[in-house]
This record gives C-alpha cells, structure tokens and sequence, in this order.
C-alpha cells in the first residue's frame, strides 16, 4: 500500500517526505483554504511547491467547478502544471463526463466524494486512476468505512479494473492498518495518523529500559 498525506501544509508534507516513506500528497479546497492561500496564482504555486518536495509522488489538485466545462478548463491547467499533477474531480455527473475527457486525453484523475461502490464502480469505468472512498466520514456518520474499501476492493478484483483505492477521510493509524487488510492501493493520512503508527507503549517502556541500561557500559 501507497502512503500519501492528506494536507496542503508545507512544513506537514517535508516532515512526512523526510521520513523515506512518502508517495503522495492529497488536497482539498478546504486544507487549501486552511493555509491562506488566495487567487489562482498563488494556489497554482503552491501546487508546484507541493510537487517539488515530493518529485516523483502524485499530487492530487481538486478543481473547484462543477459544470463540464469549467472542470475541464480548470484541469487542465492544473495537469499543465507538473508531470505528477492527478486532477481530482467530484462524483457528479459532469465530473465522471468530465473525467472520460481527461481519460481520452491523457490526464490522470482522482474521483472523490465517493461514499457508495456504484459510485467507485462507474469512476472506474470512465477511467479514474484513483477513486476516494471517505473513510471516516461515513464512519462518523454511524456506517462502516472499511466495509465500503472491501466491497470496492473485491468489485475491483472481480471485475480486473485497474483503478486504485486511495482511502481517504482517515482519523487514526488503526484506520490505516485496516485500509491495507481492506485492499485500499493508497491510503492518505493526515501527519498525526501517519506518526500514530510509530507508537505503541511497550517500544516506549522498552526504550527507556534500553537508554537506562546503555548507561552501564558507556
Ligand atoms: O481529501 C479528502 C479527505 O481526506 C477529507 O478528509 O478529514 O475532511 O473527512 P476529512
């Protein structure tokens, strides 16, 4: 599975990338609009700085339109950016129009908002390379997250689509450990939940017995 982090913050990005384990970068309006960024130029920027620290992994730039037109306008200028630039379109009827149109011309898109696997289903037949199911948003709103990364994932085997699964909408690491079980190809993870694997209370204790002891033959 493919560890992207689900933020526009720079700093967030660099901390996760320093780590050696970082394959991606996800954003939304809204994580872009928590960092201040205003106007298209200095969003568009931000996305190229984005692209730099992670050369080579995918960063997904949602468009802000809903009608065909101005999504296609809007992504492909965002695709023009950099090579690793993945348009996210929403799960609408002019975003899966829309993303048969960037299939049809070479540029790679992220369908997102998908909360049922009709939905994953017809993403992936208009050509998605990436479908966005939101984990803990149908957690929170008393479903089964996980159950819905199953369902598409055997849909996904069954019928041989190529697609991949990037769980999205995650709140902690148990969610990214049962994304992998689940089948997702991507899970995108705030930095907190991405840390939260790192932790456990018996590497703790057994740590400081460890640095106590290193002491004794120093
Ligand atoms: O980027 C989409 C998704 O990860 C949003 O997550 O926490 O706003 O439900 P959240």
């Amino acid at each position: 599975m493919k560890y992207f982090i689900d933020t526009a913050n720079l700093n967030q990005i660099k901390e996760a990338h320093d780590l050696g384990i970082l394959d991606g970068v996800t954003t939304n309006p809204s994580l872009m609009a928590k960092e201040g960024i205003k106007g298209e130029e200095a969003v568009n920027a931000h996305y190229q700085a984005i692209c730099e620290i992670v050369d080579g992994g995918d960063v997904s730039a949602e468009v802000v339109y809903t009608d065909f037109k101005s999504i296609v306008e809007q992504g492909k200028k965002l695709a023009a950016l950099h090579k690793n630039i993945v348009v996210k379109v929403p799960m609408i009827p002019d975003g899966i129009k829309a993303i048969k149109w960037f299939t049809d011309n070479g540029i790679r898109t992220n369908c997102t908002l998908i909360f049922s696997a009709g939905q994953a289903m017809l993403a992936a037949k208009a050509g998605a390379a990436y479908v966005s199911p939101f984990i803990g948003r149908i957690d929170d709103s008393g479903w089964d997250g996980i159950e819905l990364i199953q369902q598409i994932a055997n849909i996904y085997a069954i019928q041989g689509i190529k697609t991949e699964i990037l769980a999205a909408s995650i709140r902690n690491a148990l969610h990214i450990i049962k994304c992998a079980e689940a089948g997702a190809n991507v899970c995108t993870c705030p930095l907190d939940s991405i840390l939260g694997l790192t932790k456990h209370p018996l590497t703790d204790i057994g740590l400081a017995k460890f640095m106590e002891d290193a002491k004794k033959f120093a």
